[in-house]
């Protein structure tokens, strides 16, 4: 991983949405002149009096959507850069349609959120969490602690076979587990068992992990049909968006024992997720760390800042979105 940018041009302007980490505020500031947003007391008027200069944006989750309304205050803006393999923040096909580059970091998060989805699947089924608890509360003296479900002769349904799905596939796999997946298409590349539809896959598993993109093509796709056909020794592990989920039919779900239980990274409304959740025994619940290793979030930093520098170096965009394919290949041509 290269540290330190050299400058390409103060002249080129970027606006950062979010503060970020290190890595990405001294990349950028090595390289390009940068606008603070989240700095500013007045984000529109700051906007505005930068407007005409700026050219690039880096942007994360949780700063507010960036689209048409943002896209029509900055005439000049030619590449979004996300923080994020997720950019359901970033309307990509908007940016497209005005000749804008859109950027996300796949990849190099792939391995870290494969780990964390393990690990919350066996902190959910074998109930780690509360076991620890029940540890450090004294309880273990005065009795076992009660027995858990099992992975054992548990069937795997992966929902959205991408990279990270794929990494979770070979980690069930290595854990002996069948596994079976949902996804806009069949793969030619894997024999794992393909359903066509969500419900298809839930009724034939008993351990279903969501890890499709987010964005309105999968919003709420785990609705309270898949809930019941999942069936109540079903587990249910949500890695990529609380979009994906529709969490009423979940929380109802959970509620009524309709399901065993659900171990979930990310949530609707993040990071002030609906407080039934917090009420109910089944769930076990961890706030989005999916990526949040230093290692891993400063390789995704780092890949912003290599997006930005490799634009505005002439030499193209290092990942950019599939939406943004057809401007790439039109700027290419010139
Ligand atoms: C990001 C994530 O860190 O990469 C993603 O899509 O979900 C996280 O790991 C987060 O989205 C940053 O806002």
């Amino acid at each position: 991983m290269s540290q330190v940018q050299k400058p390409i041009s103060p002249a080129v302007e970027i606006l950062m949405t979010g503060k970020s980490l290190p890595i990405v505020r001294n990349g950028l500031a090595a390289a390009f002149t940068v606008h603070k947003l989240w700095e500013a007391d007045d984000g529109k008027a700051f906007i505005k009096a930068h407007a005409a200069q700026i050219r690039g944006m880096a942007s994360t989750g949780g700063h507010g959507p960036v689209g048409a309304e943002i896209f029509d205050q900055l005439p000049n803006l030619e590449f979004v850069a996300n923080f994020g393999v997720g950019y359901d923040n970033v309307d990509a096909a908007e940016a497209a349609r005005r000749g804008i580059i859109v950027s996300n970091t796949p990849d190099v998060l792939t391995e870290e959120v494969a780990d964390l989805a393990l690990g919350l699947l066996l902190a959910t089924v074998r109930d780690i969490v509360r076991a620890e608890n029940f540890l450090r509360q004294g309880q273990w003296p005065k009795a076992a602690f009660p027995l858990s479900p099992t992975l054992r002769q548990r069937k795997v349904g992966i929902l959205g076979l991408g990279r990270i799905g794929k990494a979770v596939a070979t980690r069930c796999a290595a854990f002996g587990l069948p596994i079976a997946y949902h996804g806009r298409s069949r793969q030619s590349d894997v024999d794992y068992a393909y359903h066509d539809t969500a419900v298809g896959l839930a009724k034939a598993v008993d351990l279903l992990i969501v890890v499709t993109p987010g964005g309105a093509g999968t919003q709420n796709m785990v609705d309270a049909e898949v809930l019941e056909a999942l069936g109540p020794d079903g587990i249910l592990i949500n890695v990529s968006r609380g979009s994906v989920v529709d969490e009423a039919a979940l929380i109802d779900a959970l509620k009524r024992k309709r399901i065993l239980a659900a171990g979930l990274d990310v949530f609707n409304n993040e990071p002030n997720i609906n407080p039934e959740f917090l009420t109910l025994d089944n769930a076990t619940l961890l706030p989005h760390i999916g990526s949040g290793s230093v290692y891993t979030r400063d390789a995704m930093g780092q890949l912003v800042v290599d997006n930005l520098v490799s634009w505005f170096s002439g030499k193209g965009p290092v990942t950019p979105v599939p939406e943004s394919a057809k401007v790439v290949a039109a700027k290419a041509r010139g």
